[in-house]
């Protein structure tokens, strides 16, 4: 049977090793053996961005991507003052949304969805209005792949002293993050994307003055994190069900990570993927949705040739063991999108780039 290799922004491809992990056996929850090992989950999770432990805590959380997302939103995005959203995609108008759905007081910073963020026309915007105090933004916007700048809109919140909820969904464990440049509060994240575990936990990071400062009304039980905080930084034990087997996952994806060497070495194999993918679709004549040098890692979007539905294509290489992505929204009928992430081995490239220079008509 041929091997299927997922080229979708996670789940991913796993590792023999985690997938391994993922058999160890029943555990209930509600024994010290699995509180023990969600504090393990939770240290190594401020561990993978170097620079974080010392001053930021970790909460575990059942549910994707989207409940990190939400649960750091509904706990610590401001009921008093204003958040001000970015969005250049998906991600960050969902961020919008939900502080809508939380009723808390928000502005949107809306982008195309092709566009870098307007950082001038941001820092015009907080000059201009002194309610905001928090600013919500995608770190890799997977709806393009765009690497938002950070660097730049971190420096923008520290010399302002606005605090930073970043959606590192996409981002975290691949990505470089410097928490303290950027006057990072908290951020989002998910096991089964740059982590390399399974879908089905999520958490959020928060610096130690969030978690004791003030409490704002979180506007929900399950996602407010205080309750996880309080109980899983004492004894371990989580207010609702966990995931047993998606736990032993996580903790064996999180080791994988730091033996592998962490973040930057993670970054450099995801690079070095692209860079072979980019070479066979470019001879291909097949080009970028934006920039090059605007792409994380991560993800990059392909532009579909002209006569070329996503469907067909999408077929295609499914035949041949690779699942690819569609763009979403209007994107959908321009775009494919292919993610760097999981366990693609040497032998899937090499199986990978002759089915693309096959599919467009090129050699390898
Ligand atoms: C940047 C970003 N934020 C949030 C999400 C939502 O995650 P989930 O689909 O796991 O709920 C995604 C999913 O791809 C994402 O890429």
């Amino acid at each position: 049977m041929t091997r299927q290799v997922l080229l979708n922004p996670g789940p991913v491809t796993l590792t023999d090793r985690v997938r391994a992990a993922l058999a160890r056996g029943d555990w209930c929850h509600r024994e010290p053996e699995f509180a023990a090992l969600i504090q393990d989950i939770n240290r190594r999770l401020v561990q993978v961005h170097p620079g974080m432990a010392p001053r930021y805590r970790a909460v575990t959380l059942a549910g994707s991507g989207t409940a990190a997302v939400e649960a750091m939103l509904a706990t610590f995005a401001p009921d008093a003052g204003a958040t001000l959203v970015i969005a250049n995609g998906v991600y960050g108008e969902r961020m919008a949304r939900m502080l809508d759905a939380h009723n808390k007081p928000r502005r949107l910073a809306r982008h195309a969805w092709t566009a870098a963020v307007d950082v001038a026309a941001v820092a015009r915007q907080l000059e201009a209005d002194p309610a905001i105090t928090h600013l919500a933004v995608v770190h890799h916007e997977t709806t393009t792949g765009r690497l938002n700048d950070l660097a730049t809109l971190g420096a923008l919140c520290r010399e302002r002293q606005v605090t930073l909820l970043l959606d590192a969904v996409s981002s975290f464990g691949a990505e470089a993050i410097d928490a303290d440049a950027w006057n990072l509060g908290a951020l989002a994240g998910t096991a089964n994307k740059c982590l390399h575990g399974v879908a089905g936990l999520s958490f959020v990071l928060a610096r130690e003055d969030l978690w004791s400062g003030p409490a704002c009304r979180a506007g929900a039980l399950y996602l407010d994190l205080r309750g996880y905080h309080d109980t899983q930084h004492k004894d371990g034990f989580s207010p609702f069900t966990l995931p047993v087997q998606v736990a032993f996952a996580l903790q064996e994806a999180l080791a994988e990570h730091a033996e592998e060497g962490g973040s930057d070495a993670r970054r450099r194999i995801y690079a070095g993927r692209a860079a072979r993918i980019a070479g066979t679709l470019r001879t291909a004549g097949i080009e970028t949705l934006l920039a090059p040098g605007d792409y994380s890692s991560v993800l990059w979007s392909w532009q579909l040739p002209p006569g070329q539905g996503y469907a067909s294509l999408h077929d295609a290489l499914k035949a041949d063991g690779f699942v690819i992505y569609a763009g979403q929204g209007d994107l959908g009928a321009q775009i494919f999108r292919i993610a760097h992430m999981g366990d693609i081995r040497p032998d899937d490239l090499d199986r990978l780039c002759a089915a693309l220079s096959r599919h467009f008509g090129s050699s390898p």
